[in-house]
């Protein structure tokens, strides 16, 4: 059993250097002054800095994070110099924020090109992928040519996975436009596209040079899919902040009304618990994984029901009650909080009740889908369990608990 104390190493380095950065620091630092005139549209950028130790710190990026970002020129300062810029987003994403992206981008590169990608999980596959590598080839795109990622976690994986690859790596810039991508997946440099036989399993570990979160575009975000997002930020909270998880309680009406400032606090504070973490491990030797509480029970509840049936987010969710539940059954922790845990994914407009996904032999069945999990070791299911409020562990624990803990969380069959 390896036991993970994320908290310590936190509050004894200086990892993480939030900066509020004012408007004309982030002009003046940027390579050119484009921009400026657009500055009074923006509300208190924030700033996060992610620092990749592994390797040297040579890779670190920032993370904005603010209001009005998309169509502010000085977002995108800075970046390497290139006559080019692809930008890939979907046909959902596109029509509503590709041309703001565009004018703001056409400050720093002569050429811009949409490409608008097929909508939806079930394209991020090589075809789709192939089509960005035909639209760089098509326009001359060179080595210097910067592909900038506008959408949710499926462009920005396949947009990062391309950049990865062409001429054997150009520059990417995330630009994501849900919730979840915001706190989770354009930070920490996975990239991937799915196989029929699993997913992600196709990748490459590639970091962007920036990630500009504008919050604004979360305003035509589905509440499904803002929900959805929400889980992964209360997920940072039982692993690695409890203030997080008392802030989310107070304020979680407000995130779900798009507050902005709430917005704001919840994408910095979750990016910077995810740049602590992935700066520590960058390719998930050790503390990465504490990243997948409630992953092991919701990826096989994604597969039991069949992808897409519910959101990623809606089974992390309804998987972090399950693994809650296993800690307290394990002695770790008090059932009151897991009560509270639960309370708050129920009020993030997530489902909280384990579905039946085998009327014969429920547990059965979560058992041998999440041995298939690629995150299992030789079958050894490993879960990530809530050592103390706070404070993350990967561990087994015996399938007869993991049964109960099944049966008492699951709908009447
Ligand atoms: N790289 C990582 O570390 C990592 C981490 C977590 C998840 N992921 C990946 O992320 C993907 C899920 O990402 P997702 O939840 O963002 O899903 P998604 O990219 O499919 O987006 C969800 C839906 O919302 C639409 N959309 C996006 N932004 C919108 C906006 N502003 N307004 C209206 N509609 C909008 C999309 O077109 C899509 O239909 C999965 O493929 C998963 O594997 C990657
Ligand atoms: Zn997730």
């Amino acid at each position: 059993m390896s036991s993970i104390s994320p908290s310590a190493p936190v509050s004894a380095s200086a990892s993480i250097r939030p900066v509020s950065y004012s408007v004309s620091e982030a002009v003046t630092s940027g390579a050119d002054r484009a921009g400026a005139e657009d500055a009074a549209d923006v509300t208190s950028p924030q700033q996060v800095r992610i620092d990749l130790r592994e390797s040297g710190g040579d890779r670190s990026y920032p993370i904005f994070i603010g209001s009005g970002l998309l169509s502010w020129s000085a977002s995108f300062a800075g970046l390497p110099k290139a006559a080019q810029a692809l930008i890939v987003s979907n046909t959902t994403v596109a029509p509503l924020y590709a041309e703001t992206l565009k004018q703001a981008l056409l400050a720093h590169h002569a050429q811009v090109t949409v490409l608008e990608l097929p909508d939806g999980e079930q394209h991020k596959d090589w075809a789709t992928l192939n089509l960005i590598f035909d639209a760089l080839l098509s326009h001359g795109a060179d080595r210097k040519t910067v592909l900038y990622a506008l959408g949710g976690g499926v462009v920005g994986d396949m947009t990062g996975f391309a950049a990865a690859c062409y001429m054997r790596g150009v520059p990417f810039v995330q630009v994501p436009t849900t919730l979840l991508a915001q706190v989770d997946s354009s930070v920490g440099g996975k990239t991937a596209i799915n196989h029929p036989q699993g997913k992600n399993m196709i990748g490459a570990f590639y970091q962007p040079r920036r990630v500009v979160c504008d919050l604004d575009v979360l305003k035509t975000l589905p509440p499904r899919e803002l929900s959805a997002g929400l889980a992964e930020v209360i997920k940072y909270g039982p692993i690695f902040d409890m203030a997080l998880l008392d802030w989310l309680e107070q304020h979680i009406d407000a995130l779900r009304a798009l507050d902005t400032a709430a917005l704001a606090h919840a994408v910095r504070r979750s990016c910077e618990i995810k740049a602590e973490v992935v700066g520590q491990d960058e390719r998930e030797s050790g503390l990465r994984a504490i990243l997948n509480f409630g992953h092991t029970f919701g990826h096989a509840i994604e597969a039991g029901l069949g992808y897409g049936a519910w959101l990623h987010g809606e089974a992390v969710g309804c998987g972090m009650v399950l693994a809650a539940t296993l800690s307290q059954r394990l002695g770790l922790v008090d059932a009151a909080f897991v009560a509270r845990l639960k309370r708050l994914i129920e009020r993030a407009g997530l489902p909280v009740v384990a579905p039946v996904l085998d009327p014969n032999d429920n547990a059965g069945r979560y058992l041998d889908l999440m041995r298939l999990d690629k995150k299992a070791e030789a079958g050894e299911i490993k879960f990530v369990l809530i050592e103390r409020p706070g404070q993350a562990v990967v561990r087994g624990a015996p399938d007869a608990l993991v049964r109960e803990v099944i049966d008492a969380c699951a709908a009447a069959a």
